[in-house]
């Protein structure tokens, strides 16, 4: 650990020595809410503590859809930003197309391959070599649950699928919107995400991750979608088009019982002083303890020109880094991208976080996320999110929603 510590940091010097004085980067994003934005202030500082100047590109909308085409464009006019937040199959799409650079030397003089998790290092390399800097590992199936009002329906947390509506039954009675939602398609998709895996992981990697169209269309589809009308049955009338800090907000005041929602969620929360298990409590989407679906937030790196390759690799590095990983995770909600760091400085979500993704990693229980980019292509992610969309607000039965859906992600292949 000293001797690759020694190293970062011999490598960041050289850089440092060999870039060019006015060292900048310019980083398209979508962290725009309270907690992202916290976390973003970390690595801007973090930068510019080693004197790269951060140009700021931020793109709103949750999980990174309207990024994506601010920057198709962008690419499209000639000049691309120096790093891109990204999303799995996104950077494998941008490097098959060529547009991305080469990490090599960094990773290798910093010993990337060692301390990556093979499962994040599946997207960060392309035929063998460094295109990307993974900065985190979120995961999309948790549920954040106000304590008070939590303590209010009887103060179990809840396991099983029964559990759940049973406790959501009681926040009801109790007067508050049960479940916090926004309705946005990729919001829609988190949930979806969630009450697929609670009917199995196997079922998950086939309808998800196979794409099988028997799974697709099966039984247990119907029934996903059956649980996706009965969540909505709790949401409140304005549910559609909110943004989804808008519902953690609606949780952290007391306004909502709970929102199923990735762990950025978490960043919410620290940001409005909350403690777990005081004043709020994380738990896994009841039924899917012990899996996890994981998305990582990666700086994918284009290939810019020869004056901004230094200023993108002290970025790089700097992204890399130990102390830094963990700086910037507590503050994100997201755990580090890195396995040799300990979980000493991270509240107990954030320990659970790191214990629950080491055990799934090595229980085969991780598997990528669909509604943030690591389960499917982004074809198949958008002909998802259009049929669980449509059948929330209703416009099919759960049925005729299975058939639809099956349908969609043939015609997306
Ligand atoms: C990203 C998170 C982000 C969330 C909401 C996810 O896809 O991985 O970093 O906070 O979207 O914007």
């Amino acid at each position: 650990m000293k001797l690759k510590l020694a190293l970062s940091m011999t490598t960041a010097l050289a850089l440092a020595a060999s870039a060019v004085s006015a060292a900048e980067v310019e980083v398209l994003h979508w962290w725009t809410a309270g907690g992202e934005a916290a976390a973003l202030n970390v690595l801007k500082e973090d930068l510019e503590s080693k004197g790269v100047t951060w140009k700021d590109m931020p793109v709103a909308g949750g999980s990174g859809v309207e990024a994506m085409t601010v920057l198709r464009a962008r690419v499209t006019s000639g000049n691309p930003p120096t790093a891109v937040q990204m999303l799995g199959f996104d950077i494998k799409d941008w490097a098959a197309e060529g547009f991305l650079g080469d990490l090599g030397d960094v990773a290798e003089a910093e010993g990337w391959s060692e301390v990556v998790p093979p499962a994040l290092q599946e997207f960060s390399k392309y035929d063998g070599k460094w295109i990307a800097a993974p900065v985190n590992v979120h995961s999309t199936n948790w549920m954040w649950i106000n304590k008070s009002a939590l303590d209010a329906a009887g103060g179990k947390a809840p396991e099983t699928w029964e559990e759940l509506i049973a406790v959501l039954d009681a926040m009801k009675a109790n007067g508050i919107i049960p479940l916090a939602h926004g309705g946005q398609a990729w919001q829609d998709g988190t949930v979806f995400d969630s009450v697929v895996l609670g009917l199995g992981d196997d079922f998950y990697k086939a309808a998800i991750i196979d794409q099988d169209p028997d799974a697709l269309s099966s039984e247990k589809m119907v029934e996903a979608f059956k649980r996706m009308e009965v969540l909505r049955g709790y949401f409140d009338e304005n549910f559609s088009g909110r943004d989804w800090n808008l519902a953690s907000a609606m949780v952290i005041n007391g306004e909502a019982g709970m929102q199923a929602m990735g762990d950025w969620a978490k960043g919410e929360f620290v940001k409005a002083k909350q403690v777990p298990g005081e004043d709020f409590v994380c738990i896994r989407f009841p039924g899917t303890q012990g899996s996890v679906l994981f998305n990582s937030d990666q700086f994918a790196m284009f290939d810019v020109s020869e004056e901004q390759v230094e200023a993108q690799k002290m970025m790089a590095s700097a992204v890399m880094n130990p102390d830094f990983q963990v700086a910037f995770n507590l503050v994100k909600g997201s755990v580090p991208a890195r396995t040799d760091i300990p979980d000493t400085e991270f509240d107990a979500c954030g320990k659970k976080g790191m214990a629950d993704l080491a055990e799934a990693a090595a229980n085969g229980t991780l598997q990528g996320s669909m509604a943030h980019g690591h389960g499917a292509s982004s074809n198949i992610k958008s002909a998802i999110f259009d049929v669980v969309t449509a059948h929330l607000n209703g416009e099919y039965g759960a049925e005729e929603a299975a058939e639809e859906l099956a349908a969609a992600v043939e015609a997306a292949k």
